[in-house]
């Protein structure tokens, strides 16, 4: 299959449609390698990642579970309790973060976007070695409690929750003609759709 055709395929798995093993180490590292290939304003290398897992996703849940208990009275708690019984089903997780260096001619929002081309690496190179992979929201890591649960520190900003595992099956999905989201500059205001569509 060509790189092209890969990225063209890929495609998110959520937690309930992965099952065991998640991928082991070997695995893992192929595919944690290619956030060193994700681009990155000024070489900085703005990446922190913390893996958990089999064993220990249950006691992260839990830990998580009972931080957003006690602080995020926002949320309804037989919501909290839901989503991190659901999310102790992931073989793996991982949390990859922004390790922000400040002050710095490149800005913490750079930063931070070339954190998140590194997460769409890891899920392309998971796409490659045929290991179910899927971003979730790290707004949960918010929390004080959570950031800290994970060992990061104040610039350690996170970017994404990876859920890794095995697919139950292979789902293709049709993907939309990008056409209706490109479009040709023509000069002051003036665009033009650049495509047919
Ligand atoms: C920054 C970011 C955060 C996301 N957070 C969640 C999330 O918390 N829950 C969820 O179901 N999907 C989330 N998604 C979307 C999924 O990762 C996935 O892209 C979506 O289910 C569509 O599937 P696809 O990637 O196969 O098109 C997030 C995506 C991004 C880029």
């Amino acid at each position: 299959m060509s790189a092209l055709d890969l990225i063209y395929q890929r495609s998110s798995c959520h937690v309930h449609e992965m099952e065991h093993p998640a991928p082991d180490n070997v695995k893992l590292k192929r595919i944690l390698q290619a956030v060193m290939s994700a681009p990155d304003h000024g070489n900085i290398k703005p990446w922190h990642i913390v893996v958990v897992d089999t064993e220990h996703v249950p006691a992260m849940c839990e830990s998580m579970c009972n931080a957003w208990l006690e602080n995020a009275a926002h949320i309804e708690p037989g919501r909290i309790r839901r989503l991190t019984s659901y999310l102790k089903d992931a073989p793996m997780v991982v949390l990859v973060s922004a390790n922000v260096v400040e002050p710095h001619a490149v800005s913490r929002r750079d930063q931070v976007l070339a954190a998140a081309a590194a997460c769409q690496n890891i899920l392309l190179a998971a796409e490659q070695e045929e290991v179910a992979a899927i971003w979730y929201s790290t707004d949960a890591a918010e929390l004080p409690q959570v950031h800290e649960l994970f060992g990061l520190t104040k610039q350690q900003e996170p970017v994404a929750f990876i859920m890794l595992g095995s697919k139950k099956e292979q789902i293709i999905k049709k993907r939309s003609d990008v056409a209706k989201h490109c479009y040709q500059w023509l000069g002051d205001k003036q665009l033009a759709p650049l495509f047919d569509k």
